[in-house]
């Protein structure tokens, strides 16, 4: 299954902001030539237009695709409400926003059977999801693979997996995603998740604004953190099934169910830019000091969803990579700090530099605005006295959610069992070693 699977996807540079197109055909000649709705698709196709920005958005930010599919989207029942599981949507009010640093252990095993849908468990987030506004955070423990196809028209989702791999089975074709991979599926998109490992657990950002981009490079120049040539796009691929296909859509918090007679992953040619990818965060071209100090966590964005204040993101998704740390009479740990943007920190691999134990892959903590932390005291004196040699820091991959609003729990995270006790102390026994000079 792997081997194969590792041909689905093929590169894609559109994110580079030139609204790019990129195209793909399952069967040669189901696209159309020079224009996107002729009268008559090719193959007996129906051509349908799936737009993820408004049609009259600036070209560096439009994103649309064309789907040539052997029934259009419109062919379904009503939808009627379905259960939303451990699932949440902005706005989140039902719990007191909490300033308290604060961290978990990983999910708990889900009961067999349970699949990707069914395994999301929402940490908490912010905005209002109607107003195109905001995030949410969400975990997943899955045993089963999907036989229902999901999406969510509520935001897009991106998906960090911790551990097991995933076979994507989108409109666009499939995609093969694994731990130190993530995966975004756009806004609207259908997909359903296959397990290639026995169980899967990770993270999932479910971005409600703009859809997350490269970020500008500035003065870095034209290359550099996350290459557009990385990012895969899959190949087109369909499913031509009659019969009953369970289809579940989330919209505004609430999850609807339709039972179609046949399945929707239909798509026999598309071409666009409002497309499924994958990225390998090993790719991530890890920038840093060669003097002095360290640069701020932005250095290490991945992507970002920009707000419509200038350098203000809704959430920026970075990446705490391997790197090789030299700076001089520097304090090279994540330093403290309080920051006006709230943070929520997952790790995929390892272990992190700034935190000697209690942070464990599948777990997160949440750094809400303002709230102070930074090095526990073990990291504190280890760097304060290291020998400043130079030093690869290659065991561990986190990751961080960071975003403009302060994150409210659901209360469910907010009462979780494997919510740890007693985090604030790793901040204790930070001794004085303040000498005034007489
Ligand atoms: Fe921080």
């Amino acid at each position: 299954m792997s081997g194969d699977a590792r041909k689905t996807a093929e590169g894609l540079a559109y994110l580079s902001g030139f609204g790019n197109e990129h195209s793909s055909e399952a069967v040669p000649g189901a696209l159309p030539e020079g224009r996107n709705s002729p009268q008559r698709a090719p193959l007996g196709l129906y051509a349908e237009q799936l737009s993820g920005t408004a049609f009259t958005e600036p070209r560096a930010h439009n994103r649309r695709s064309w789907l040539y599919r052997i029934r259009p989207s419109a062919a379904h029942p009503a939808f009627t409400r379905t259960d939303n599981g451990a699932l949440r949507t902005a706005p989140f009010h039902e719990a007191v926003p909490d300033p308290n640093r604060l961290r978990w252990n990983p999910l708990p095993e889900p009961p067999a059977g349970t699949d990707f849908l069914a395994g999301l468990w929402t940490l908490g987030g912010n905005g209002d999801a109607s107003r195109r506004a905001g995030m949410a955070v969400h975990l997943y423990h899955a045993t089963s693979s999907m036989d229902r196809v999901f999406s969510d028209a509520d935001g897009e989702l991106l998906i960090v997996p911790e551990r097991g791999g995933l076979l994507l089975h989108t409109e666009f074709g499939q995609l093969h995603v694994e731990p130190s991979h993530i995966a975004l599926i756009p806004r609207g998109v259908r997909f359903r998740v296959e397990l290639l490992d026995a169980t899967a657990r990770g993270y999932v950002c479910e971005n409600y604004g703009a859809a997350f981009r490269l970020p500008d490079l500035g003065p870095i120049g034209a290359n550099g953190l996350a290459n557009a040539r990385d990012f895969r796009a899959p190949v087109a691929a369909y499913e031509d099934v009659e019969g009953p296909v369970e289809v579940v859509n989330k919209f505004c918090g609430n999850l609807w169910t339709a039972t179609y007679d046949h399945s929707p992953l239909d798509v026999v040619a598309w071409h666009g830019n409002h497309v499924p990818y994958t990225y390998d965060l090993r790719r991530f071209n890890v920038i840093g000091t060669i003097s002095y100090d360290h640069p701020d966590p932005s250095i290490f964005t991945v992507l970002t969803s920009p707000s419509d204040t200038p350098g203000l993101a809704g959430v920026d998704f970075v990446v705490f990579a391997p790197r090789w740390l030299v700076g001089e009479d520097t304090f090279r740990p994540p330093y403290f700090h309080r920051n006006v943007m709230s943070e929520y920190m997952g790790l995929v691999e390892g272990a992190y530099d700034a935190k000697a134990e209690g942070f464990v892959p599948g777990g997160g903590s949440l750094h809400n605005t303002m709230s102070a932390h930074g090095p526990d005291r073990d990291t504190f004196d280890r760097a304060s006295a290291a020998e400043l040699r130079p030093q690869k820091i290659d065991d561990g991959l986190a990751f961080m959610f960071e975003t403009r609003w302060p994150i409210t729990l659901t209360p469910h995270a907010a009462h979780a069992e494997h919510l740890q006790q007693g985090y604030d102390n790793v901040w204790q026994g930070l001794e004085r070693h303040f000498h005034p000079l007489h």
